[in-house]
C-alpha cells in the first residue's frame, strides 16, 4: 500500500498571559476541523499548536502575579489545554517554547543564521509595542499618529496601545535583503496567502520597503540565549515562529529527528488571524529563505470575530470594556460544545470579519441542528424501531431511484473540495441538503400510512432504508464539526465501527449501509432552544 501522503497544519502558539477567549478558539477549532477532515480522507496528519511563553509581555505579567515566568506560565498553560480537551481538539502535538527541544532549535537557528551571512550587531533605537511584542520605527509611528489624528502621540499603528521606547543593542536579522525574493514568491505562488485578498496587504507592504529586524533583546532575560552572545535572549517572535519547524525535528540530534523533518516539512498550511500575517508571511519566510528551508505551501489568515450589536446591525470588536465579550463557557452552556463548534465553523466565514450574536447562535442551532439535523435522526430511527422489531430494515434486493440516492452521488466531491478550501460553511451546506431533502422525504412517502398496508411492505422497507442511508452518510460527513454526536448517530444505528474503516469517500457511497442490525432512538441529540432573546 502507498504511504499516505503527510498532512502538516498548525495553530498559533497562544501567549500565555490571557486566558483562551473565543478568537483563539475560533482558530483552533478550524483547524481541528481540518484536522479530522483530513484524518478521514486517508492523510497522515499531524495537528500542532502550543503556547508562546517567552518575551517580555510575559515576563511582566508574572512579576505582575509575583512569580517567576517559569512558574506563571506552568500555572497558564492548563487553562487552555482544559479548554482544548473539551472543544474535542485533536491536536497531535502541543508545544511549549519552554521545552528543551525549542531552546535546541532557537540555538541551532542562531548558528545557521550567523553562517548564512544574514545576522549583525548593531543598536536598536525606536519604539516597542509590549502587547504586541512588535517593534515599530519613528516614522511608522508618527504616520499612524497622522492618521489617527492624534499627532505627536506614541500608540501602536496595529493594536492602539501606548508603545515604550527602547535602545539597546541587538541582533539584526537583515530582514531587508530578502525584498525580491519574497515579491518573487507572492508571484509564483499565489496560494502562498489565503484567503487571496489577503495577499494585497503583504505585497504592498513589502513593496513599501523592508527594515532590518532587531532579533535580540539584553534588557531582560526572559528569552532563550543566544548561543554565541549570552548577554542577549532571542527575540520572542524570533523564537515563536520556529516552533513549527522544532515541532517536527529540526535543531534534533539524531537520525530519526532528520527523518520526521524530511517527511512533515514543509507544512501544509499554518492557520493564523489577520493580526500576525506580517509576521507568518514575510518574515518566517524570509528567515526560512536565510537557512536555505523550504517554505510552509501556505498561511490561511482568517478574520476576526466582532460581536453584532442587535441595535444597529454592525459588528463591535469584542472587549472587557464595551461589556461585548463573550467567554466560551456561555456559549458552551447554551449550545453544547457540539452546537458550539458547528454555529462558529459554518456560520463566521473566515475570510472577512464575521460578526457574532447570541440570537443567530439560537437561530443556526434551531433551523440546522435540532430542527433538521437531529429531528431526522429522532423520527427516522423511532419508525425503524417501530415498523421492524427494534432493527434497521435489510438494504432493499433492488434498489429503486430516490430523491436521497440521487443527492447522494457526487456528494462527497462537492464536499471535499469546499472542506480543503476551508470553506465549511459551504461545505456543511452541501450536506444540510440532503438532509433537508432527506426531511421533505418522510412527508412525502407517509411511511405511517405504507406501515398500515401489508401489500407495501416493500415500499415502507426502501423509504426507511433510504432515510438510514443518509443518515449514516450525513454523520460521516459532518462528524468533522461535531465529532461526539455523529458518533452516537452512528452508534444508534450500529454503524459505528464503520469509522476508520476506510476512507470517507468510499465509506460515504450510496448503499454502503447493509441493514438489518439494532436501531435505539435515544434521547435527542439537539434539544431545541427556546426562541426567547437573551437579557
Ligand atoms: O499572536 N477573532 O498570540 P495571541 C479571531 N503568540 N481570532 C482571534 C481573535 C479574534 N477576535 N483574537 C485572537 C500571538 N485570535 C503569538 C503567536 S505564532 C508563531 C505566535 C486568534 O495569543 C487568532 O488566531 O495573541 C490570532 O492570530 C491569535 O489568536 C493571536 O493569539
Ligand atoms: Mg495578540
Amino acid at each position: 500500500m502507498p504511504e499516505a501522503p503527510s498532512y502538516f497544519l498548525s495553530t498559533p502558539i497562544y501567549y500565555v498571559n490571557a486566558a483562551p477567549h473565543l478568537g483563539t478558539a475560533y482558530t483552533t477549532i478550524m483547524a481541528d476541523v481540518q484536522a479530522r477532515f483530513r484524518r478521514l480522507a486517508g492523510f497522515d496528519v499531524k495537528f500542532l499548536t502550543g503556547m508562546d511563553e517567552h518575551g517580555q509581555k510575559v515576563a511582566e505579567a508574572a512579576d505582575a502575579h509575583g512569580l517567576s515566568p517559569q512558574a506563571w506560565c506552568d500555572s497558564q498553560v492548563p487553562h487552555f489545554k482544559d479548554l482544548w480537551e473539551e472543544l474535542e481538539i485533536s491536536y497531535d502535538d502541543f508545544i511549549r517554547t519552554t521545552e528543551p527541544r525549542q531552546t535546541q532549535a532557537v540555538q541551532h537557528l542562531w548558528e545557521q543564521m550567523r553562517e548564512s551571512g544574514y545576522l549583525y550587531k548593531g543598536s536598536y533605537d525606536g519604539w516597542y509595542c509590549v502587547p504586541d511584542e512588535t517593534f515599530f520605527t519613528e516614522t511608522q509611528v508618527a504616520k499612524a499618529a497622522e492618521a489617527s489624528g492624534q499627532v505627536g502621540a506614541h500608540l501602536c499603528p496595529d493594536c492602539g496601545r501606548e508603545l515604550t521606547r527602547v535602545q539597546e543593542e541587538s541582533w539584526f536579522f537583515k530582514l531587508s535583503a530578502f525584498q525580491d525574493r519574497l515579491l518573487e514568491l507572492y508571484e509564483q505562488h499565489p496560494e502562498f496567502v489565503q484567503p487571496s485578498f489577503r495577499m494585497n496587504e503583504v505585497k504592498s507592504f513589502v513593496a513599501g520597503g523592508l527594515n532590518d529586524l532587531s532579533v535580540s533583546r539584553n534588557t531582560f532575560d526572559w528569552g532563550i540565549p543566544v548561543p554565541f552572545d549570552p548577554e542577549h535572549v532571542t527575540y520572542v517572535w524570533f523564537d515563536a515562529l520556529l516552533n513549527y519547524m522544532t515541532a517536527v525535528g529540526y535543531g534534533g540530534t539524531n537520525a530519526e529527528d532528520d527523518a520526521v523533518l524530511a517527511h512533515r516539512w514543509p507544512a501544509q498550511v499554518h492557520l493564523v488571524g489577520k493580526d500576525i500575517i506580517r509576521f507568518h508571511c514575510v518574515i518566517w519566510p524570509a528567515m526560512l529563505m536565510a537557512i536555505g528551508a523550504k517554505l510552509p505551501e501556505q498561511v490561511f489568515a482568517h478574520g476576526f470575530l466582532m460581536v453584532r450589536n442587535e441595535e444597529t446591525g454592525k459588528g463591535e470588536k469584542m472587549s472587557k470594556s464595551r461589556g461585548n465579550a463573550i467567554a466560551p463557557r456561555e456559549v458552551i452552556e447554551m449550545l453544547g460544545v457540539e452546537g458550539y463548534r458547528y454555529y462558529f465553523m459554518t456560520d463566521v466565514v473566515p475570510g472577512t470579519d464575521g460578526a457574532i450574536s447570541f440570537a443567530r447562535m439560537r437561530q443556526v442551532y434551531n433551523a440546522d441542528l435540532a430542527n433538521s439535523w437531529g429531528n431526522l435522526i429522532s423520527r427516522s430511527l423511532n419508525m425503524s424501531a417501530k415498523y421492524f422489531g427494534g432493527t434497521s430494515p435489510v438494504r432493499p434486493e433492488h434498489s429503486s431511484a430516490n430523491p436521497l440516492a440521487e443527492l447522494a452521488a457526487g456528494l462527497y466531491e462537492r464536499y471535499a473540495s469546499k472542506m480543503a478550501n476551508f470553506a465549511y460553511g459551504d461545505a456543511a451546506a452541501e450536506v444540510m441538503e440532503l438532509i433537508h431533502a432527506a426531511n421533505h422525504y418522510i412527508e412525502d412517502s407517509e411511511p405511517w400510512t405504507l406501515a398500515k398496508d401489508a401489500a407495501r411492505a416493500d415500499e415502507l422497507q426502501a423509504v426507511i432504508y433510504n432515510l438510514l442511508e443518509a443518515i449514516r452518510i450525513s454523520a460521516h460527513l459532518l462528524s468533522p464539526f461535531m465529532p461526539s454526536t455523529s458518533l452516537e448517530a452512528l452508534r444508534r444505528m450500529s454503524c459505528e465501527a464503520e469509522v476508520g474503516s476506510k476512507t470517507l469517500n468510499e465509506l460515504v457511497l450510496w448503499g454502503g449501509f447493509a441493514g438489518g442490525m439494532p436501531v435505539e432512538k435515544g434521547e435527542a441529540l439537539f434539544p431545541r432552544l427556546d426562541d426567547e432573546p437573551r437579557v
